[in-house]
């Protein structure tokens, strides 16, 4: 069975979006097999955006992702990453499809709501990170 890394990141938190989004993932019919709401520090944000903290946007991107409470969780189900990575939308929220989590409730490109896993490689990388003690790993 397929697993995915997601981060409801802290622009969900603050606007209240928690709820609606992990409702969309239940409702499509994937199964949450780890859940937990925690605070991302400066250490673990460098972690998690391994590959993109020599880009100009990550001292920016680490201020945001450690700004506020964030929720993440493991979603399990066949073909689950790519399906998730459909329902979220491209990173650009104004560009993202209307339907979409990114295209219905959000209008940046850095305050896009939600992380996603974007290959299986990733997956296992980043639910390691965040559930070290995960038997879903
Ligand atoms: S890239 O540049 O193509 O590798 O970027 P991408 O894979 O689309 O995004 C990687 C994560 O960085 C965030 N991002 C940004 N944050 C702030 N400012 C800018 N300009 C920016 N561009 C990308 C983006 O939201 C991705 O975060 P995650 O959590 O992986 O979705």
């Amino acid at each position: 069975m397929e697993r995915t890394l997601i981060l409801l990141k802290p622009d969900a938190y603050q606007r209240g979006l928690i709820g609606e989004i992990v409702s969309r993932f239940e409702k499509k019919g994937f199964s949450i097999v780890e859940l937990e709401m925690l605070r991302v520090t400066s250490e673990l944000a460098k972690k998690h955006y391994a590959d993109h903290v020599s880009k100009d946007f990550y001292p920016s991107l680490e201020a945001y992702i450690t700004s506020a409470p964030i929720v993440a969780m493991v979603l399990e189900g066949t073909g689950v990453i790519a399906s998730v990575r459909l329902m979220v939308g491209v990173t650009n929220s104004l560009e993202a499809a209307a339907g979409t989590i990114r295209g219905d409730y959000s209008t940046s490109k850095q305050q896009n709501l939600i992380h996603a896993s974007d290959c299986p490689e990733a997956a296992a990388r980043e639910i390691t990170i965040f559930f070290p003690e995960s038997k879903y790993k």
